[in-house]
């Protein structure tokens, strides 16, 4: 469609606009036109839009790639409803638990903000790694790109670090001691694991102090993580382009508006629909208020991140604690090391043993950490 095309179907849009309704209604959208135009002179926003609609990804590019869509649409959800949250919760011992309560049960949908949140958080850790398995598989990860899958490992941890810093804020007794045996097993590492372990508890053991800062970690440190990381991820894909994955990265195919946007947009919905029903169905139940002085019986991890990351700690011989940070760097450094061209990923015997492994020891961790849970490693706090 040409220019003048375009601006022939506007004009006919608002003589049948303004056939139809009062006209009254149009002086707002031409008041916003006014607005708009030199605002668009100075800073070209329309132009950038219709660059980014019109540009053209490979043909080949399908379903598969909507799972990095997917994962940026579930940090979106995560970001709005973590400042709606904070707009209720106070990150103190003594208000925390009751804060939360307050928002369940006083504050119009508020039990849906929380649930919402709590389910996204599960979500988008499952939809990275779906999307790390589809770039393994279909070999993106290769030169020239080995920057940007080294920026959606370090997405991976930021991700993880957000689900282990929000996961003492609710501040009954399974965030507390689940959060007291996570720092135990965060001080067997060598080396800085016992130096980690005392930055975050702070105290000798789980206090207000260790909440503070696990809520300033997950509230304004990891935010300013995620927003770097994420815009190198997005300008280092949009300076190589989405690739192929078969050995030939010309620009061409087909454009991304509407293809690739419209099965972006039924990817978006069926996950707001399934965050949502989750939220609604099995929300995050409230455990008794946090006390250091007793010991649960029962320490269940909740959320499927948590549970893969108690898990992994009770594997037998260290295999999750020290396998699953192992096999993390044999992935990051996998494009720098086997340089092979192989487009086939069952000719890529590394990248499907990695992938094997990974897959298995992230299963294993997940039924290691469904059980109800270990007595607490440490002593309860005198
Ligand atoms: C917050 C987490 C993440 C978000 C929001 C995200 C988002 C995206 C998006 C939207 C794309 C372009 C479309 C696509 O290929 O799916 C992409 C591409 C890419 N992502 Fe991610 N990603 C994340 C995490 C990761 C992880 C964990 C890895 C792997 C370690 C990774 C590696 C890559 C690579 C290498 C590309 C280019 C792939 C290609 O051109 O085929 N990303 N990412």
């Amino acid at each position: 469609m040409t220019e003048s095309d375009r601006e022939k179907t506007g004009n006919r849009l608002l003589r049948w606009l303004e056939a139809s309704t009062d006209a009254r209604i149009l002086t707002i959208p031409r008041l916003f036109g006014l607005l708009y135009g030199p605002i668009d002179d100075r800073l070209p926003l329309g132009e950038a839009w219709r660059a980014a609609m019109r540009r053209k990804i490979p043909s080949s590019v399908g379903w598969k790639h909507a799972f990095g869509g997917a994962t940026y649409f579930l940090c979106m959800i995560l970001v709005v409803t973590g400042v709606m949250l904070s707009f209720y919760y106070r990150p103190s011992t003594v208000e925390a638990y009751p804060s939360l309560q307050y928002l369940e049960t006083e504050v119009s949908f508020g039990w849906l903000v929380r649930h919402v949140h709590y389910w996204a958080a599960s979500l988008v850790v499952l939809a990275a790694l779906v999307h790390l398995f589809r770039v393994l598989y279909s070999g993106t990860y290769r030169a020239p790109r080995e920057t940007n899958w080294l920026m959606g490992i370090l997405l991976l941890i930021t991700l993880l670090a957000f689900v282990t810093s929000g996961s003492l804020l609710p501040w009954d007794q399974w965030a507390y001691w689940t959060t007291t045996n996570g720092l135990e097993d965060l001080a067997r590492y060598p080396v800085i694991g016992g130096l980690m372990a005392r930055v975050f508890r702070v105290d000798e053991f789980v206090s207000g102090a260790t909440l503070s800062r696990f809520y300033a970690t997950h509230v304004i440190l990891l935010p300013w993580v995620l927003l770097l990381l994420l815009s190198l991820h997005f300008q280092l894909t949009r300076k190589h382009g989405v690739s192929s994955g078969q050995g030939s990265d010309e620009e061409g195919g087909e454009p991304f508006f509407p293809n690739h946007m419209l099965r972006q947009l039924v990817v978006v919905l069926v996950t707001l629909a399934v965050v949502i029903t989750l939220a609604a169905f099995l929300p995050r139940p409230f455990g008794p208020p946090a006390d250091p002085f007793s010991l649960p019986d029962e320490v269940p991890a909740l959320g499927i991140p948590a549970v893969i990351l108690v898990g992994a700690a009770r594997l037998p011989a260290g295999m999750g604690l020290y396998g699953l940070p192992l096999l993390l760097f044999a992935l990051a450094v996998l494009p720098l090391v086997v340089r092979t061209k192989e487009e086939s990923f069952t000719r890529r015997p590394v990248a499907m043993g990695l992938f094997a492994l990974f897959l298995l020891l992230l299963l294993a961790s997940l039924i290691a950490g469904l059980g109800p849970g270990v007595e607490p490693s440490v002593g309860v706090a005198q």
